[in-house]
């Protein structure tokens, strides 16, 4: 993000990203250890997990309904988008099957698991009971728990030490994106963006002791997602919508103090990634910026493949309303129509993206300019 603010010239970039896609294109042969992968985060990497540990208790899943999952899968799969995820088109690229969810019926992991839980936080269950945020569900699915579920699962893949650190530095780890649920339960319980700030440093520790225990486990390959320009979430315009003006960013129409929020996030992360690096100067830690990509989406829609004319604000599925958002008919449930044609908008579904946003994250996260350094270079040595 630092690095490439808002404010760059988007034809520069785009330059950027064609000598990327030049280089790798001018080295086929170009070998890489990546064998398996492994995931931890909430609804923008889950693949099935929410599905399986929500259907005792909950009578209706949206994400479990058409028309989630109506492109490429045809079916609702537990993803929470029309269709394929950033971690669906990394595990593509580097020839490997979509990574089974932890809790799925897929039982084979040796090429990676998804631990990733929608709606799941950085910070345990219990903070939350503790300090009165009834807004978080009621489901025990935050890092901590992830984290456990990958040490119960190590035993299955790898037995000695050395076999294990043989494994797993031909692993690539995904440690998020986690913590933008952790804020807006927060804010959903009533705390100010000033007040939710108070619990970054915290966030971010969990997502580093998260690195830390990945590394300890012999990961040499990690990613470290940063948040999403939370001003510009089409539930977050809705629920935090303002009469004053002044307080929409005049070129995006996001909330300018949610946005500023979501950078003072990702400066304080990518500050923990620096650290990191130097404790681990063997590990390759990327930093993968979420707030870029999207932002670029939002001003330059039509570089993108993204709509002229609908705003980039606008939901594909929903209900109505000034984003197309309506908190008591979401996607999934009735009341609720996807547009015709989901590759022309950002936002799926008032929270998450459309499979075409996620394919351009996915390629400017592996080819570059948003990831530092991109994945590609971090895993060809
Ligand atoms: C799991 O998948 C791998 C790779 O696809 C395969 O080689 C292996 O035999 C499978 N293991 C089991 C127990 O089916
Ligand atoms: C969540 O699960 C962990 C074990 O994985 C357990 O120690 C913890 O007490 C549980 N928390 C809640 C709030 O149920
Ligand atoms: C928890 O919050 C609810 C409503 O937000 C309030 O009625 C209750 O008094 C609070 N309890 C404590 C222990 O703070
Ligand atoms: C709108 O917000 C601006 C900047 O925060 C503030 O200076 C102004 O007084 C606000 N106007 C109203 C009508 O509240
Ligand atoms: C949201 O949907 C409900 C139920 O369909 C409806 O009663 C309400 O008017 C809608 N709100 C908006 C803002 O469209």
């Amino acid at each position: 993000m630092e690095r490439f603010p808002p404010s760059m010239p988007i034809a520069f970039v785009l330059l950027l990203l064609a000598a990327r896609v030049h280089y790798a294109e001018a080295n086929p042969g170009r070998r890489h250890p990546i064998r398996s992968i492994f995931s931890f985060g909430n609804s923008y990497t889950d693949t099935g997990n929410y599905g399986k540990l929500a259907a005792p208790v909950l009578p209706v899943i949206p994400f479990s309904n058409l028309p989630y999952g109506e492109t490429f899968f045809g079916r609702p799969t537990g993803r929470a988008s029309n269709g394929r995820l950033i971690l669906d088109f990394i595990a593509d690229e580097f020839g490997l099957p979509f990574i089974p969810p932890i809790l799925g019926e897929e039982r084979n992991f040796t090429h990676g698991a998804n631990f990733g839980v929608i709606a799941a936080t950085a910070l345990d269950l219990g903070f939350f009971l503790e300090k009165n945020i009834t807004t978080v569900p009621p489901f025990n699915s935050s890092l901590n728990v992830q984290l456990e579920w990958f040490r119960k699962l190590k035993p299955t893949l790898c037995s000695t030490p050395q076999g294990c650190r043989d494994y797993f530095r031909r692993s690539l780890f995904f440690m998020g994106e986690i913590g933008g649920n952790d804020y807006n339960f927060m804010r959903a319980a009533g705390k100010t963006n000033e007040q939710v700030a108070l619990y970054v440093p915290k966030v971010v520790q969990t997502i580093t002791a998260g690195v830390e225990a990945v590394v300890e486990a012999g990961a040499r390959y990690v990613v470290v997602p940063g948040i999403l320009p939370t001003g510009c979430i089409p539930i977050v315009l809705t629920l935090f919508a303002s009469p004053n003006r002044s307080d929409y960013d005049a070129r995006t129409g996001c909330l300018r103090e949610d946005n500023a929020f979501a950078r003072y996030h990702n400066s304080a992360l990518l500050e923990a990634v620096r650290r990191l690096r130097c404790k681990y100067p063997a590990v390759k830690i990327v930093y993968a910026d979420y707030y870029a990509p999207v932002m670029a989406f939002l001003e330059k829609p039509t570089t993108f493949g993204f709509s002229a004319t609908t705003s980039g604000l606008r939901v594909c599925c929903g209900a109505g309303g000034p984003y197309n958002y309506n908190a008591t008919a979401p996607c999934g449930l009735p009341g609720a129509t996807a547009c015709p044609d989901p590759a022309t908008h950002i936002n799926w579904d008032g929270i998450h993206l459309t499979e075409a946003a996620y394919k351009h994250i996915a390629t400017a996260w592996l080819r570059g300019p948003y990831a530092h350094p991109p994945i590609f270079d971090a895993v060809h040595p």
